[in-house]
Order: C-alpha cells, then structure tokens, then sequence
C-alpha cells in the first residue's frame, strides 16, 4: 500500500472477524512502530500484547468493572472541558456515530451497549496496552503518540485493524496487577487489533474532518 493512500484511508475498527492474529504479524507491526521518531531518541513506549485466554480473563474483569459503573481512574484524566469549537465537533462526532448505526438519542441501553463493546476489545482477536515510566511528561506522551499512530498505520498496511482507545485506560490497577506491570508504568491507552469485520454496524460509521484550511495559517 503506497503511503499516502494507507495515511488517508485509516479509520478506528470497531468491529473483528475474530481471526487470529500470528505472533509474527504482531512482532512486524512492532518493529515498524519503533521506528517512530521520539525526543532525544528517548523511545519511552512499553507494549503490552494480550492475546488467547489471557485477553478474555482481562476482557472480563474491565468489562466487569465498566458494566457496574465503577468511574474511570485513568492516569491520563478525561478533559473536563473543551474550546467551543471542539466541544461542538465531539458533540457531532457522538451525534453522527449513533445516527449511522440508528441508535436514537434516548437508547440508552442500546448506546451502553455499544460502550460496553470497548471492553470487548470489539471482538478483535488481540489487545494492546501502551504504557511510559510514570515520571516523563508531556514530551513522552507527544512521543507515544507518535508511536501509536505509526503502529496503527503499520498494521492497517498489513491489512489490519486497530482502534485506540482511552476507555482501555480507565481502570489502569486492574490491568498493572493482572498483567503483572510495574507500579511506576502508567497506562496511557489501549488498542483493540484484528482482522476488520467489514459487515460490522460499528463500522458502517466514517468519522469527518475539518477542512485543512480551517487549522493552517499561511504567512
Ligand atoms: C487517544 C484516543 C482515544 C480514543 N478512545 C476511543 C475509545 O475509547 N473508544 C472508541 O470507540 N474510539 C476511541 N478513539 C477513536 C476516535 O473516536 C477516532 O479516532 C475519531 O473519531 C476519528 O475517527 P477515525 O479514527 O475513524 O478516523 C480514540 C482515539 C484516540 C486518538
């Protein structure tokens, strides 16, 4: 897939076939990722890959947490507002999301459903969680981004799927104790990572975007 091409046709996945994913595979998108640029060289990504019975037990216990309404204590907080203007394109994005999958504004048991349906990993076959050493800062998480994105490209060059996801990150203790990580290595978000199911509602939806000269200033 020609580079461009593969940056412009990237979407979240939230909908897999299931099939599995070979260690192989995961192991080359990996390698793609590292080649991500970073401050200094610092590279301060770790990844967890959860795959098999262990990405069921660990789906269980987050969807457990989530369908019970345990609140969220991710490292990385929620905003707690937004700029108008951003505000206003979360609130379409919502809006527009539901609307494609013709879930009404007052489904509420249809539209926790669908949150839910992050705890499944959206029945991709493999998980990934990205962590960083709890004492960097914001030039470590401009890097794991970084790095995010360049993994999620890669493995939609393969022909994968991917959907990051910060709801992965809301219960970072359970994930830490069940995968056995280190106190210091803060949960920064989480990925679902398969085989799109093309037939899957969820992924009927396709997200908009800005013009570019809407955010560019020439000079
Ligand atoms: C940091 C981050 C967190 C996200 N968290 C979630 C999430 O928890 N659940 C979800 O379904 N999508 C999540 N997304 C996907 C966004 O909704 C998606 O990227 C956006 O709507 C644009 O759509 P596109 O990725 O299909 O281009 C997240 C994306 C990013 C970058």
């Amino acid at each position: 897939m020609e580079l461009l091409e593969g940056i412009e046709s990237r979407r979240s996945t939230r909908g897999f076939t299931g099939q599995a994913v070979t260690q192989e595979t995961i192991r080359k998108i990996l390698h793609a990722a590292n080649r991500s640029p970073s401050f200094t060289n610092s590279q301060p990504w770790e990844v967890a890959v959860v795959v098999g019975s262990k990405r069921d037990e660990l789906s269980k216990i987050l969807y457990d947490l989530a369908a019970s309404g345990t609140p969220s204590s991710a490292e990385m907080p929620y905003p707690k507002s937004w700029p108008q203007a951003i505000a206003e394109r979360t609130k379409i994005h919502g809006a527009r999301r539901f609307e494609a999958l013709g879930v009404a504004r007052d489904d509420s048991l249809r539209r926790e459903e669908i949150r839910l349906a992050n705890f499944k990993f959206f029945n991709a076959p493999c998980a990934l969680f990205f962590l960083m050493d709890k004492s960097l800062g914001d030039w470590s998480t401009m890097d794991m981004g970084i790095f995010i994105q360049t993994l999620s490209l890669a493995a939609h060059g393969l022909g994968l799927g991917t959907c990051m996801q910060a709801s992965l990150s809301n219960y970072p203790q359970a994930v830490r104790t069940f995968l056995n990580i280190p106190e210091n290595m803060k949960l920064m978000v989480g990925m679902s990572l398969g085989y799109p199911d093309e037939s899957a509602a969820l992924n009927s939806y396709k997200s908009a975007r800005e013009d570019a000269d809407s955010f560019t200033r020439w000079y």
